[in-house]
């Protein structure tokens, strides 16, 4: 893992999103994995600007989700679906059919994960861009999940939920299922950017790195990975 550190949130931004717009430059049709939350905000609102001084274009670009709450409206307005349109795909010319944000539709809930899981293996993400819970999760991969899932329903932790209540009035609006991209999945990425900013990311990033490989740090598989860049701000490396 190459690990990179920032001053403050704005740089791990810059610095994410100079690895991105490279990588649209040099590939127009791009295949990228999108990460929400409130980590990759300033990275959309960079790759937006570029997009408007005509430096990038997301005309070709192929972009899958890692994941989606279940229980919640596709038009709830913290459905990781209208985050998406609301932060990048309304704001660039990005093509509707080109976007995959998995379906959390639960009267489908038997098939949904298989069939994002098929469409998903069609392809080979290019780059993949992750946050990093608190608890050490990447997509919604809890601790204790099996490295070797693809696309599945997971029950939310408790830990996760109570972070996610920001979004939420309160912690009993927060869903208590998401369907996300598995291990296998995100490991299948040619490249992986994971940006982390504030103390409390400190602990996962310290034991992501530095502690051994184990399905209760989801995110310390990483270190099997070939081509990840890991950018922290002061705070979240502050252990390293
Ligand atoms: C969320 C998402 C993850 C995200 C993480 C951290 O719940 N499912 O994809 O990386 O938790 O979120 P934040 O960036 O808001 O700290």
């Amino acid at each position: 893992m190459k690990v990179i550190k920032c001053d403050n949130y704005d740089a791990v931004s810059q610095k994410a999103s100079e690895i991105v717009i490279d990588q649209i430059k040099k590939k127009p049709n791009t295949v990228l994995g999108l990460a929400t939350g409130s980590t990759p905000l300033k990275l959309y609102s960079n790759l937006v600007s570029a997009y408007e001084k005509k430096e990038i274009s997301f005309k070709h670009i192929l972009s899958y989700n890692l994941d989606e709450y279940i229980g919640i409206d596709r038009n709830h307005s913290q459905s990781y679906y209208q985050y998406m349109h609301q932060h990048l795909f309304s704001l660039v010319d990005m093509n509707e059919e080109n976007i995959h944000i998995p379906n959390n539709d639960v009267t489908r809930i038997d098939e949904i994960a298989e069939l994002y899981n098929k469409d998903l293996n069609k392809h080979q993400i290019d780059l993949q861009i992750l946050g990093i819970g608190s608890n050490g999760h990447i997509g919604f991969n809890e601790p204790g999940t099996p490295l070797g899932n693809e696309t599945f329903i997971v029950e939310l932790d408790e830990q996760t939920r109570k972070d996610n209540k920001r979004f939420f009035k309160s912690l009993n609006e927060v869903p208590k299922y998401a369907i996300t991209m598995g291990i296998k999945n995100i490991m299948r990425s040619k490249k992986i950017i994971l940006m982390a900013s504030g103390i409390e990311k400190a602990d996962a990033i310290y034991q992501m790195i530095n502690g051994r490989v184990t399905d209760e740090l989801p995110a310390s598989v990483l270190q099997l990975h070939p081509d990840v860049v890991v950018i922290v701000d002061q705070l979240a490396g502050s252990k390293l």
